[in-house]
């Protein structure tokens, strides 16, 4: 099934009389079957036995996955089969000479899956293993997800708590060269180490929030109050906290809102989208460079570009981009802190409002990035603004 091209199935076919077990084999022998909710063909591996001491056997060597079980066996009944071994790998179909509505309750009881009353014509044959078949498949392929979220998830903590441990043994390496007075006694020696600490905890502290911002936004949980915002006050706002940063290196910044317009959004979902593009492309830019951003309405999208003349991103990084914790790592980005997570939050808020994030970047010159988002209805409607 992992190739997604065919599962195979093993059927056990028990009953003592042999015509009943060739007629059986024949009619699924060939049955294979694909249905439009599953891209795999499903096909039959078959086996048989005529009694239930030869069905254990077959059982324990080569774990069918439907057993297709008489109820009247020479040695035991069905039911005893089923209690002498270990059923939780396949599905049972009964097979009862009569419809018996003592055998179906005590076998449903016994975990049997389905029953089939004797006689029974191939077409009801045949349904009743097919159905058995959806059926597994679907549990695998529910297995298999959340075999891939756990994975997915171990992942993450693994990178996280990484990442945690970084910062956390910079920090206890420069305390232990303070306690120990590694330069003297005077306090002002250690000024370099004290900022590199404090740096290395803010960026800590980011990295913290990112966290939170990215599984809130995963768990759906978080309480959201959309409302009309104006979006260009509110990039402004988010700007305001970076300014300063780029002023230091010179960096111009231009917003282009060539018509206000309100917006339904969540305030703090807006201002977390706003500081993620911009604040990268601050720390991502040159010195003396440029960023523009344009926020527009189209319909009931708005467009958000924001362009800067930074150190651009080549093909090969720009695919991988969005990922968690991601950062591309070269000669401009080395001193630059981060968390890897900015993008990943922004990929996850546009999708929650029904848009997108594309980049463009050229390695070198600079980047754009542009993210569309739906508006939002607000929950609760103000009767009286209509
Ligand atoms: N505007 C940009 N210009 C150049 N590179 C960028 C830009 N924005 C993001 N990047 C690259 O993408 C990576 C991931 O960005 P992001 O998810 O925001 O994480 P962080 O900023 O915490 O490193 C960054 O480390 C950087 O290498
Ligand atoms: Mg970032």
């Amino acid at each position: 099934m992992e190739n997604g091209e065919s599962l195979r199935l093993k059927l056990l076919i028990v009953d003592d009389e042999p015509g009943m077990r060739e007629g059986a084999a024949r009619c699924l022998r060939n049955l294979s079957f694909k249905e439009t909710d599953f891209p795999e063909k499903i096909t039959f591996d078959i086996y048989m036995a005529e009694t239930g001491q030869a069905a254990l056997k077959e059982i324990s060597e080569n774990s069918p996955d439907i057993v297709l079980l008489d109820y009247k066996l020479p040695d035991m009944n069905g039911l005893e089969v089923l209690q002498n071994c270990d059923s939780s790998g396949f599905l049972t179909i009964v097979i009862t000479a009569f419809a018996s509505l003592d055998v179906a309750i005590t076998a449903t009881r016994k975990g049997a899956f389905d029953f089939l009353a004797k006689p029974f014509s191939p077409d009801e044959l045949r349904e009743a293993v097919k159905k058995a078949a959806k059926n597994i498949f679907m549990s695998r392929k529910v297995r298999q997800l959340q075999e891939e979220k756990s994975r997915i998830r171990f992942e993450f903590v693994s990178v996280l708590a990484h990442e945690l441990k970084s910062p956390l043994a910079a920090i206890e390496g420069y305390l232990h060269l303070i306690d120990e007075r590694v330069k003297g006694d005077e306090l002002a020696s250690y000024d370099s180490m004290i900022k590199r600490s404090v740096d290395r905890i803010a960026s800590m502290r980011k990295l913290i929030n990112d966290i939170l911002d990215l599984t809130r936004l995963e768990s759906g949980k978080k309480k959201r109050l959309i409302e009309k915002i104006d979006p260009g006050e509110t990039a402004l706002y988010v700007y305001e906290g970076l300014a300063l940063k780029a002023q230091e290196r010179k960096i111009k910044f231009e917003l282009l809102y060539p018509e206000k317009f309100a917006f339904g959004a969540d305030r703090g979902e807006m201002e977390t989208l706003f500081s993620n593009l911009l604040s990268n492309a601050v720390k991502y830019n040159r010195e003396g460079g440029e960023i523009k951003l344009k926020i527009e309405k189209k319909g009931d999208f708005m467009e958000i570009s924001c362009s800067d003349t930074g150190i651009g991103i080549s093909r090969e990084d720009q695919k991988r981009l969005f990922g968690e914790f991601v950062r591309i790592k070269n000669e401009h980005t080395r001193n630059i802190e981060g968390s890897g997570l900015g993008l990943s939050i922004l990929k996850k808020l546009a999708s929650l409002y029904g848009g997108e994030i594309k980049v463009s970047s050229e390695y070198g010159k600079g980047s754009i990035f542009i993210v569309t988002l739906k508006e939002q209805a607000a929950a609760v409607q103000n009767a009286s603004a209509a």
